[in-house]
């Protein structure tokens, strides 16, 4: 299978239907994700991004049914991480007389992973242009979107941008379009790859969309590196935009770990008085709950609730890497408190509220712990902390 994104400019990556987690973190990939090059056409031949170790030869067998992969010309590198430069070795060994396309700093990384190949490297940044002939490939520097080595490719003649990782979602399917398949499905993706991957990075965001746009660049179409291609630009950009700038709903994500269930006593009175007010909340149980889920679904909701029994004196273990995940996110304009039983002391809650201040979120006043078991009057007043916290939410 192959497709034309623009004339004469084709997708000649990879589908990888089996993948479940990435990166070697625990992003959960349910849907499994592509690794997304593009072949240009033109009386230059430039390949821009390859694909994941593993995937070079499905690559360069696409490629083949286009053009002999000896004439590639360029190729170009946006970012250096092994599920886009996986595929290099297999390209300039194909290709020797290539010229390899990237950052300053993607020549380094690509130099930290590859060693000295003796490749013909073109170091490029801002504004710079390679004619391939009818076409052109323009350089958009991103550092840190989401690494230092991080950079776009917009060929202007056919109003289409190549943002490597930003705009991407983990999705195998068929269909090479965003607009082919469901739309709750595709943004579903889109968010959940924002808020594990691009988060911490919001504020770059916003002001690389503003760069561009001040650029006065016209765009039609998005093709990233993973997942569908955007033909409605527009659509994406507009939601980066609100995630970026903490977008959210009135909605509070409920998540905690138990050990023998009054913990889980609580949260469910939480639950109880936040539904009691009209407020959509989610519940989670760590562990059975798949972190990167949870995530994702916080993206958009303004509340966010913690809880943890007691072990050694502190919360389990993983709510504690619930929590750093999330420091690490830094997520935006949630307000948040932290809950939980405990046998006879705890650092836990204190510990779970300073880890929620660390990853930004704003504590509101609560008294959300029981001994052992909570009580019936402790539970009306986990109630009535729920209906409050869902007010407080309602009027963000
Ligand atoms: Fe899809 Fe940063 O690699």
């Amino acid at each position: 299978m192959r497709m034309e994104v623009a004339e004469d400019i084709y997708w000649v990556g990879a589908i990888d239907w089996d993948v479940r987690t990435f990166h070697g973190y625990t992003y959960t990939t349910h849907r499994g994700t592509t690794y997304n090059a593009y072949l240009v056409l033109d009386e230059k031949v430039a390949l821009v991004d390859t694909v994941n170790t593993g995937f070079g030869q499905e690559m360069l067998k696409r490629i083949g049914t286009l053009t002999d992969p000896t004439r590639i010309d360029y190729l170009v590198a946006n970012h250096g991480e092994m599920d886009h430069s996986g595929a290099i070795p297999e390209v300039m060994k194909t290709a020797p007389q290539a010229k390899l396309v990237c950052s300053k700093k993607g020549e380094q990384t690509l130099r930290q992973y590859f060693g000295d190949q003796g490749w013909d490297i073109t170091v490029v940044g801002t504004g710079d242009e390679i004619k391939l002939g009818q076409k052109t490939l323009r350089f958009i520097e991103a550092p840190m979107l989401h690494w230092p080595d991080s950079m776009f490719t917009y060929i202007p003649q056919v109003a289409l941008l190549l943002p490597n990782d930003a705009f991407g979602q983990h999705l195998a399917t068929s269909q090479r379009f965003a607009d082919e398949v469901d739309e709750c499905l595709v943004l579903g993706e889109a968010a959940k790859y924002y808020a594990n991957i691009l988060w911490p990075f919001s504020s770059l965001v916003i002001k690389k969309i503003k760069e561009i746009e001040r650029m006065g660049l016209e765009i039609a179409t998005i093709a990233p590196s993973h997942g569908l291609t955007w033909r409605n630009p527009r659509q994406i950009i507009e939601a980066y935009l609100r995630w970026a700038q903490g977008g959210a709903e009135p909605r509070v994500v409920v998540v905690y770990e138990t050990m023998w269930g009054s913990t889980r006593h609580i949260a469910h009175a939480l639950v109880e008085g936040i539904q009691q007010e009209g407020v959509e909340v989610s519940l989670y149980a760590l562990p059975t709950s798949d972190r990167s889920d949870v995530i994702a679904d916080l993206l958009e909701a303004r509340g966010i609730l913690v809880g943890s029994s007691v072990h050694n004196n502190d919360m389990l273990l993983n709510m504690a890497a619930f929590l750093e995940d999330l420091k690490g996110l830094k997520p935006i304009g949630k307000i948040g408190a932290a809950f939980g039983s405990y046998g006879w002391g705890s650092r836990a809650i204190p510990h779970m509220e300073e880890k929620l201040r660390q990853a930004g979120v704003e504590l509101v006043e609560a008294d959300l712990s029981s001994q052992f078991a909570p009580d019936e009057d402790e539970l009306e007043h986990y109630i009535e902390f729920g209906q409050d916290f869902a007010r407080k939410v309602k009027e963000r």
